[in-house]
């Protein structure tokens, strides 16, 4: 293995560290789109980060039976009555799967099929989660902490973010009465 391929996770806090990581950031004026309230959300600060993602991918996007590594740390917050999220894909290949392991904080994941059946899984520290194919997947942060997660994934997978640009997620998860409430969309 050449040293570019050298991955240091720290299990503590989920950070990655090493020569080859990405690392990227999604604020308030990325998201916008994807929360319900839109006067709540341009009430904030646009250049606040929502969350920041660290990823691996020693072979690139395009390499069959490859496989990608990822952290994510989601701030906690609301929009409106709504957790701060993640944005949220399909894989643009279907049939490629992945499992989100939670570090730290308290989140739950939201999954949905291509029925726009949508089911949401609870995330606490060592929970460990396999996201089947064909199944939109989105993280809220329900607890008062920054939420870490490691993710893996088939390098070849892709992200297709459209389709949930085009139509969301068939449930949102609100909070109501400070709790995580899982309210079906129209
Ligand atoms: O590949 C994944 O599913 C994760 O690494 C996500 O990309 C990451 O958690 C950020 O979420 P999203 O891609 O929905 O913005
Ligand atoms: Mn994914």
């Amino acid at each position: 293995m050449s040293s570019t391929n050298t991955l240091n996770v720290d299990f503590a806090m989920g950070v990655l560290s090493g020569p080859s990581i990405i690392e990227s950031n999604r604020t308030l004026s990325d998201l916008a789109w994807i929360f319900a309230d839109q006067a709540a959300c341009e009430a904030l600060d646009s250049s606040r980060v929502v969350y920041r993602v660290q990823s691996f991918q020693p072979g690139g996007d395009d390499t069959g039976g490859g496989l990608c590594w990822c952290a994510t740390f989601l701030e906690s917050g609301l929009v409106g009555d709504e957790y701060f999220m993640t944005a949220g894909h399909f894989h643009t290949k279907r049939n490629r799967d992945e499992y989100y392991s939670t570090v730290l904080g308290r989140g739950a994941l939201i999954l949905m099929d291509e029925a726009r059946n949508s089911r949401v899984e609870w995330m606490t520290p060592g929970s460990t989660h396999y996201i089947p194919a064909s199944t939109a997947h989105r993280v809220a942060n329900i607890g008062p902490t920054r939420l870490s997660f490691l993710a893996c994934w088939p390098s070849d997978a892709g992200h297709d973010y459209e389709t949930i640009r085009l139509r969301g997620f068939s449930a949102r998860l609100r909070c109501v009465d400070g709790q995580p409430t899982f309210v079906p969309q129209p």
